[in-house]
């Protein structure tokens, strides 16, 4: 940990860097998705997502709850964009809900849902801040589910229908577009570690759900380009750098196998390699079924990519354990409420790595935040000092990498507010802005006010 702490006088605080440290044109977001805080669940068309079906499952959800009002943001979008525009915000990162605008296999789009995602554009133009559109962040219609889902190739025709509709609604003013977030955990967790939506334990059902998604991701592709003037589009991937259990060289093998598929399994494909050897013996019969043309539609060329950070793993060889034969070890140290470790030379690491290894341009950091167990005091306000520090340091990090020649060119906070935290519920909080579910109050947290400060810092 390279991080330095300069003393203050409220303690020990980490140098943070300053706006201008970066160049001017660096994109300072902040990034939430659909079904995590729109809420809104059966208005104006929306149809079920698997995500409102999963929820509605006993079990599911820790706290039993659902996105089904969430922060209301369908409703007090103005307010929330409001607050972004006053945190001195260039740009923000928000979904789009499929279930908003499906219109049945083979029907016409929602023109309600398109209408709701026109206004919300509009007011973020009208605000100073550059949208940026994911057209898949989780909530599936469950209708699709219910013919296979993301196991059936259909789905990735329905996807490109669905992002041909929104990107001709929305292409004259929405230029950076995502198509996928996270198609390892869409994969994995939703269809093999099955915690997440549509619920599904089984390895083999999960590469091909990878598979469709990578496929899903290249064949929107061109209709993005051809409805968007201009347009720069990419993915967002979740990645986190890996550091072996101990030096032993059964230890690094299992980082070997973990690296395969946590990593090389998607950028691999997306920059034209293929499936990495290596993984693809190890996965055997599990393998997912390729057509031909598939890898080369996935490899279509993007504008960007978007790497979501959070934490390193630290990986262990465990015979029997998973489908690798690999553990991921309890965190140890400086963890967040969510008990992720605090590494924020992780986020440069893996920065450099991604660059170094695809070359993939330029690189967004599309999430990185924290949860805290953040409380309101009397006088309303939230110190949320662990969030703050967070942000500071994770900043650094960053500034570092730029430093080193690592074209990043933005950085979207997650998340603008509190949110629905898929199986956590609402017991944990990543806002910036602290949300009291009850009232649906927003407040500024500290950390908030900060970032503020950071962006309103004159150059
Ligand atoms: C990411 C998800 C995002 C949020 C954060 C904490 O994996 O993309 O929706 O839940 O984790």
């Amino acid at each position: 940990m390279t991080t330095i702490f300069q003393a203050t006088e409220q303690g020990l605080e980490p140098q943070a860097p300053r706006r201008a440290d970066f160049a001017t044109d660096f994109l300072w977001g902040a990034a939430t998705s659909s079904y995590q805080i729109e809420g809104a669940a059966q208005v104006d068309g929306r149809v079920e997502s698997i995500w409102d079906r999963f929820a509605a499952t006993p079990g599911k959800i820790r706290d039993g709850s659902s996105g089904a009002v969430a922060c209301d943001h369908y409703h007090r979008w103005p307010q929330d964009l409001d607050i972004g525009r006053d945190l001195g915000l260039n740009a923000y990162r928000f979904s789009i809900a499929w279930p908003r605008i499906f219109g049945g296999p083979g029907g016409k789009p929602n023109p309600k849902g398109l209408d709701f995602y026109e206004r919300l554009v509009d007011g973020m133009l009208a605000r100073g801040l550059q949208p940026w559109a994911t057209l898949y962040h989780w909530d599936l219609p469950q209708a699709l589910q219910d013919r296979g889902g993301w196991n059936a190739r259909a789905t990735v025709d329905a996807f490109v229908e669905m992002a041909d509709a929104v990107t001709r609604r929305l292409g004259d003013r929405v230029r950076h577009w995502i198509t996928q977030n996270e198609p390892w955990c869409t994969a994995m967790i939703g269809h093999h570690e099955g915690w997440h939506a549509p619920g599904i334990a089984d390895f083999r059902t999960a590469l091909q759900v990878a598979h469709h998604v990578l496929l899903a991701h290249g064949k929107a592709l061109p209709a993005i380009r051809a409805n968007v003037p201009d347009a720069r589009a990419g993915i967002a991937l979740s990645l986190h750098p890996l550091r072996p259990a101990s030096d032993s060289a059964l230890d690094h093998a299992a980082l070997a196998r973990h690296d395969g598929l946590r990593y090389r399994w998607f950028l691999d494909p997306l920059y034209g390699r293929g499936y990495p050897e290596d993984t693809l013996r190890l996965v055997g019969a599990a393998a997912p079924v390729v057509q031909a043309g598939d890898m080369e539609a996935i490899a279509a060329p993007t504008d960007f990519l978007g790497v979501n950070y959070y934490f390193p793993e630290t990986v262990a060889d465990a015979p029997g354990h998973g489908p690798l034969g690999v553990r991921v070890l309890e965190a140890r140290g400086e963890t967040t409420a969510m008990g992720w470790p605090v590494a924020p030379q992780g986020l440069a690491e893996l920065l450099q790595r991604v660059h170094r290894d695809y070359r993939p341009g330029p690189l967004y950091v599309t999430e990185n935040g924290a949860c805290y167990d953040d409380t309101v005091t009397a006088d309303g306000a939230v110190r949320d000092l662990g969030r703050k520090r967070y942000l500071m340091r994770h900043l650094a990090a960053l500034h570092g990498a730029v430093k080193k020649g690592v074209p990043v060119q933005g950085y979207f906070a997650w998340s603008l507010l509190d949110n629905f935290e898929w199986s956590e519920g609402y017991l944990r909080r990543f806002g910036l802005v602290h949300v009291d579910y009850a009232t649906q109050q927003r407040r500024l947290k500290d950390s908030a006010l900060w970032y503020r400060a950071f962006l309103r810092e004159p150059g």
